[in-house]
């Protein structure tokens, strides 16, 4: 897609919050610090749409993009930071959970995990989630410029094995400094959109 416009609707902190539109949805979840907004941000070429942040944790509310008037992205807060309260990870929890359970417009989930990394319990109760709401997910392993090339296939079949994934699930390395993997996540998502269009 050749984005031109792309905006915030809204930092929301609680279901109320959640806009009302109809359009299409892609989430994108995972570990604090993963790369979340630095991916939206690589996918919509903007330096700081998402706020990215070395300083963990940054993102704690679910915050919606309108990409083109076609498409939601929706940057979802990170999770497993251990220094939150347990008051933060419960409202962290009720919030996410509220999002994926009656989230109609909700077409597509990208996981993202660090590739340089065997997927967290987190990870994988997140992937359960996903499934259990028969989400479509797309796995992102960011960081890819982390590790040598030679190394990739290595690192990407160990996520597929952990999270255990399915063998039509789709899995791709990413870096947010190289751009590597943007153009085969913008083609799945581009089937996301094509397919609302046909409905
Ligand atoms: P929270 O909002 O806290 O959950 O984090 P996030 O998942 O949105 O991560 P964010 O995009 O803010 O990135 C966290 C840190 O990792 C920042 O310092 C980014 O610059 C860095 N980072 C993100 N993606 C990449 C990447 O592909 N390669 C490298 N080298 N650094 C990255
Ligand atoms: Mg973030």
């Amino acid at each position: 897609m050749n984005v031109t416009k792309a905006e915030l609707i809204i930092t929301a902190g609680n279901k109320e919050q959640f806009p009302q539109s109809q359009v299409k949805e892609v989430a994108f979840a995972g570990k604090y610090n993963v790369g979340k907004s630095s991916l939206i941000n690589g996918l919509l070429n903007r330096k700081a749409l998402a706020r990215t942040s070395s300083q963990p944790g940054k993102t704690q509310t679910i915050n919606f993009y309108n990409v083109q008037d076609t498409i939601n992205f929706v940057d979802l807060p990170g999770y497993g930071y251990a220094k939150v309260s347990k008051t933060q990870r419960e409202s962290w929890g009720k919030l996410i959970e509220g999002y994926l359970s009656d989230r109609n417009t909700l077409e597509q989930v990208v996981l993202l995990v660090d590739i340089r990394h065997a997927p967290s319990e987190n990870d994988k109760i997140m992937y359960d989630w996903i499934a259990h709401y028969h989400k479509n997910v797309i796995v992102v392993a960011t960081k890819a410029d982390k590790i040598k090339r030679s190394q990739l296939n290595k690192h990407l079949s160990i996520i597929r094995k952990d999270l255990n994934l399915q063998p039509a699930d789709k899995i791709i390395a990413f870096s947010a400094t190289t751009k590597q993997g943007k153009d085969e996540i913008w083609n799945l998502l581009h089937e996301v959109i094509e397919n609302d269009e046909q409905k």
